[in-house]
C-alpha cells in the first residue's frame, strides 16, 4: 500500500475508534479503557508516521510548506487532549468533554489531508516515492508494535 492509502486506513481507524468511545457516556465500570489505549497509540503512531516520514517530503514544496506546519501545531494540539485524557474514565463528562474536541481536531485534520495534502502529494512526490514512503511507514509501525510487544512481556 503506498503512504496515503495507509495514512487514509489509520483515520479510518481513529474515526472508529472515537465513534466507540463515545458510546462510553456514562459507564462507570471503566470498560472503555482498553479502547482508549488503542485509540492513543493508534493517534501516536500515525503522528510519528507522518512526522518522520510524509511531512518532511510536503515541506519542501513551496505550495505544501503552509498546510505541513498547520500540521505539525494540529499533531501538537492532539498530543496535549490524549495527554489530558489519559487517566480519566471514559464514561466521565470530562473525558467526553475531551473527546469532542477531540473529534474536532481529528476531523479537521482528516479533511484538510484526504481533501488537500494527499492531492498534493501525488501530484509533487509521484506514485513511485509514495510507495517507498509507504514501506518506510510500515517498517516504522512493524518497530513499534515489536518494541511494545517487548515491553508488555
Ligand atoms: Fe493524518
Amino acid at each position: 500500500m503506498n503512504a496515503t492509502e495507509l495514512l487514509k486506513q489509520d483515520h479510518r481507524e481513529v474515526d472508529s475508534l472515537i465513534a466507540e468511545l463515545e458510546g462510553a457516556s456514562g459507564d462507570t465500570a471503566g470498560s472503555y479503557a482498553a479502547t482508549f489505549t488503542k485509540l492513543k497509540n493508534s493517534l501516536t503512531l500515525h503522528a510519528e508516521a507522518e512526522e518522520q516520514i510524509f511531512y518532511p517530503a510536503m515541506e519542501q514544496f513551496e505550495e505544501t510548506e503552509d498546510l505541513t506546519e498547520e500540521a505539525y501545531a494540529e499533531h501538537d494540539e492532539v498530543k496535549q487532549l490524549l495527554e489530558d485524557m489519559t487517566g480519566l474514565n471514559p464514561g466521565d463528562e470530562d473525558f467526553q468533554e475531551l473527546l469532542a474536541q477531540l473529534k474536532d481536531s481529528v476531523q479537521h485534520h482528516v479533511e484538510e489531508e484526504e481533501n488537500e495534502m494527499f492531492p498534493k502529494a501525488e501530484e509533487l512526490l509521484g506514485e513511485e516515492t509514495l510507495e517507498t514512503m509507504g514501506n518506510e511507514i510500515e517498517t516504522l509501525k512493524g518497530e513499534a508494535s515489536d518494541a511494545s510487544r517487548m515491553a508488555s512481556a
